[in-house]
């Protein structure tokens, strides 16, 4: 197996607070890093590299793991821009919105799904992104959910059976039966294809009760849960989440002490989706508050048609600086080693020795560009499993 050295690193990020500088970044000045097949073999000064078979010079730039994206939902047709003009104008979203989704989803073939996916995966790769869970959940029958975690399971491991998104158009007048459906054939059908299972506990979509049946029988199918929760308002969903050792609870835009009590306890992440609030006017998520009090916080994209439909985790890391009152060095853990947490991953979102080599080569000096240059393409370059994807241009 040959190494390659990649040294002239300005600032580098590991987020391993056992190396560099011991904040929690773990961050190292003129810095080298040796990758070796997959993984990282070394991080340290460039003054101390070790010898290796080839040499790539980064002049200065910053390195950070690459992004980790643990909720996106990217296996969908149809667009919803005029949903979001409406909002724009001082409409508000509702969860019955998904539905258009689902008719487009459905309407659509596996290859026309499979190369929507692939070139959101593709955007979100040119900005930093090496990791991303994807949902099902737009297509709410047998045949459409496991299709669409099939078509998913080729492009991430991290898949995740959504059936329990809203109650599907046909079973509109009969909630129940269509959880008995997501809980019996649906979840049979999905469960092979999935790592993962969610539910959106929110009025209009499902309520604590119909949310425990689904993750029980999902937990006894053999997958993990999370859980959409609090996104539009006060709900069970964080405590849900929490009792049942969810991985993470996602949104919390709006949750009470005894939400942030439950997730410090429990150690569930809160993974927060700033896109979400930026394309449907919502208030923010109080990430200040959540991170004071110790809990664990995440951020995503939850890349979507409805709520978010952008796959920029730069953005959301301006979002959560500007607006919920995050560190960039706060918002840059939480998109790399908070996703990882999220999706109960220590190989990746860190660059120590061991994890995967996936990294994000800015062009800036410091990863505090990614808050301070919003909007600014800074992505030099992507190593993915020790591979150049996106190789430094010129
Ligand atoms: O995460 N909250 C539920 N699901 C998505 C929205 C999906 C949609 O509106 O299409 C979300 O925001
Ligand atoms: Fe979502």
């Amino acid at each position: 197996m040959s190494a390659v050295a990649i040294t002239g690193i300005g600032e580098l990020v590991t987020a391993d607070p056992l190396l560099g500088d011991g904040s929690a970044l773990g961050l190292l000045v003129d810095a080298a890093l040796v990758v070796e097949g997959e993984q990282v073999l070394w991080v340290g000064p460039a003054t101390a590299v070790p010898q290796a078979d080839h040499a790539v010079d980064l002049a200065g730039r910053a390195v950070l793991p690459g992004f980790v994206d643990s909720h996106a939902h990217l296996i969908f047709a149809g667009d919803r821009s005029g949903d979001f003009e409406g909002r724009m104008a001082g409409g508000s979203y509702t969860p019955s919105g998904i539905r258009s989704t689902v008719a487009a989803t459905r309407a659509a073939t596996d290859e026309q799904l499979a190369a929507r996916a692939s070139s959101l995966v593709a955007e979100m790769l040119r900005q930093g992104t090496t990791t991303v869970e994807i949902k099902s959940g737009y297509g709410l029958t047998v045949h459409h959910e496991a299709r669409a975690l099939a078509i998913a399971q080729a492009l991430t491991p991290e898949t995740t059976f959504l059936g329990a998104h809203v109650v599907a158009p046909e079973h509109v007048d009969d909630p129940g039966a269509y959880v008995d459906l997501v809980c019996g054939p649906m979840l049979d059908a999905c469960a092979p294809y999935a790592r993962w299972i969610d539910v959106f506990c929110e009025r209009g979509a499902f309520d604590a009760d119909q949310a425990r049946r689904v993750l029980g029988a999902g937990v006894a199918a053999g997958l993990l849960p999370r859980v959409h929760a609090n996104q539009l308002g006060p709900g069970p969903g964080v405590q849900l989440a929490c009792e049942l050792g969810a991985a993470s609870a996602d949104h919390c835009t709006h949750v009470t002490g005894a939400d942030v009590d439950a997730l410090v306890q429990s150690g569930t992440v809160a993974t927060l989706l700033p896109g979400v609030e930026f394309s449907t006017r919502s208030p923010w998520s109080d990430a200040r508050r959540l991170l004071d009090e110790g809990v664990t916080v995440a951020l995503a994209t939850d890349c979507n048609p409805g709520t978010s439909f952008t796959s920029s985790m730069p953005l959301g890391i301006a979002l959560a600086v500007r607006e919920m009152g995050m560190s960039a060095a706060e918002a840059v853990w939480a998109a790399t080693a908070g996703g990882a947490r999220a999706l109960r991953r220590t190989d990746i979102g860190r660059l120590s020795p061991g994890a995967r080599a996936d990294l994000l080569v800015l062009d800036a000096p410091s990863y505090v560009h990614l808050a301070y240059r919003p909007g600014v393409p800074l992505t030099a370059a992507v190593w993915q499993r020790g591979r150049p994807v996106i190789p430094v241009a010129g």
